[in-house]
């Protein structure tokens, strides 16, 4: 089994990862942590694109489970002297790890790779496609925050057409019963999305997700002022007052302070639960090295 969207998991498995995530966020709080189910396994991450949280997390959630974990130097691979992705998928593969955890520029990429190894594949971003695992980790917060995910109003807001954070956050948040609201400048949003205006989707929810602007992706520049995108369509505090009285700030990070959103709205420490979203990902990363790898275990 690869997980490369969300749409490669069954509602059982959803509801599996979800609740043995929270089980491991609790677990991660303790002193004592012990558990070596993935005892003689090897994870190989191989990122083709920048990461602080994602590597950092899968790193730590494959060590915490017993694994022996590997991370590629990308930077000091045989890419660079010119080998074909399909070419270092079967190098890999060769070496006969469990797991294998990709992130890359282009999309579809983790289905290409996926074809050529024996091992399970994890997507962990592909350019603009998806990354099931924040998706899994932001839906996690929304349930331990509130106790139930069906009937939220969350709002996500900002650079959606380049967001693979914004896709596979709305696949899941919908099969999971939440309304979802996308709202961003006309520049930025996909051709197919229903989309409102900032100030719609803010009023009322039980949940505001910002997102970066992906400016590594965009042909032209935006051509904004400081302090203007921030102004017409990010997060300042007059918004957020006409959110739901307790309502909840998220953003998978990295976050561009006085971009998308109010440095203060950030650091708040009762309605933002951005740093909270980073601890839920390494739990919920265990709990999909454990799903992916149970049939390779006894
Ligand atoms: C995001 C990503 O890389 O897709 N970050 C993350 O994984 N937490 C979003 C971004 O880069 O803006």
């Amino acid at each position: 089994m690869h997980l490369t969207s969300i749409d490669s998991l069954s509602d059982d498995q959803i509801e599996r990862v979800l609740s043995e995530g929270l089980r491991w966020f609790d677990y991660n709080r303790q002193r004592r942590r012990n558990d070596h189910r993935l005892d003689g396994l090897t994870v190989i991450n191989a990122f083709f694109e920048n990461s602080t949280r994602t590597l950092l997390s899968f790193e730590i959630a494959a060590n915490r489970l017993g694994a022996q974990v590997v991370t590629m130097q990308v930077e000091h691979s045989s890419i660079k002297k010119g080998e074909t992705l399909d070419d270092t998928a079967r190098t890999l593969n060769a070496m006969r790890p469990d797991a294998l955890v990709i992130r890359h520029g282009t999309g579809g990429t983790p289905s290409e790779v996926a074809a050529l190894m024996d091992c399970p594949v994890i997507n962990a971003g592909d350019g603009t496609g998806e990354h099931p695992t924040q998706a899994l980790l932001d839906a996690a917060t929304l349930r331990r925050h509130f106790g139930r995910i069906e009937g939220l109003k969350v709002a996500i807001c900002g650079d959606i057409r380049h967001s693979r954070v914004a896709r596979s956050n709305r696949k899941l948040l919908e099969r999971l019963g939440a309304e979802v609201r996308l709202a961003g400048p006309p520049s930025l949003l996909p051709e197919d999305a229903d989309a409102t205006d900032i100030d719609s989707a803010v009023a009322g929810a039980d949940a505001v997700m910002m997102l970066r602007i992906q400016r590594e992706r965009l042909a032209d520049d935006l051509g904004d002022l400081p302090g203007e995108f921030l102004e017409n369509y990010g997060l300042t505090a007059a918004r957020f007052a006409s959110a739901a009285p307790q309502a909840v700030i998220m953003h998978p990070g990295p976050i561009n302070r006085g971009v998308e959103i109010e440095g203060a709205l950030a650091d708040d420490p009762e309605r933002s639960l951005i740093t909270r979203q980073v601890e839920m990902g390494v739990a919920v990363r265990m709990a999909v090295l454990d799903l992916l790898t149970a049939d390779r275990r006894d």
